[in-house]
């Protein structure tokens, strides 16, 4: 793991330790790489009405849209695992983004014109699994296709 990449994954990992996750009790944490060195993170956000409950990686994506900068983001990472009794996250599984964050990746990734790099981390352990948005969600549907990319 190259030192930019671990420090994304340990910037995904110290979100998930906001993670508002009581219902599964599973933490997820994204976070996002920008042009200029930053790092924008998102958690999950359960909700009591569960089917309402946002994704880490869609709140994160939306954060960074808020500030102006959806199309500044240049890499992904994303952690997740089991919250024990305290609230730590463990597990040694890498966790790959959901279907819907897919779509929601490939909204930034064709906006952005690159075909984003996906780190999928465990909540523990160096393990990790980087995949391009292509191979995680091929032959796309998005903004390319209504003409704004
Ligand atoms: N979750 C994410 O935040 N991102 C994903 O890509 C997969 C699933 C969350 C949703 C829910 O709060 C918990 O993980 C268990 O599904």
């Amino acid at each position: 793991m190259t030192p930019e990449i671990a420090a994304l994954v340990a910037a995904a990992r110290n979100a998930a330790m906001h993670a508002h996750a009581p219902y599964s009790r599973f933490a997820v944490g994204a976070a996002l790489l920008m042009q200029d060195g930053d790092i924008l993170t998102g958690t999950n956000f359960e909700n009591a009405s569960y089917g309402l409950s946002l994704c880490a990686e869609t709140v994160a994506v939306a954060a960074a849209n808020a500030q102006g900068r959806m199309r500044e983001i240049v890499a992904v990472a994303v952690t997740g695992g089991a919250m024990d009794a305290d609230g730590t996250m463990r597990g040694d599984a890498v966790v790959s983004p959901c279907g819907r964050c897919r779509q929601i990746l490939n909204e930034v990734a064709q906006m952005a014109g690159l075909d984003l790099p996906v780190h999928c981390a465990a909540a523990e352990g160096d393990a990790i699994a980087t995949y391009r948005l292509s191979e995680l969600l091929p032959h796309a549907f998005g903004p390319a296709d209504l003409g704004l990319a």
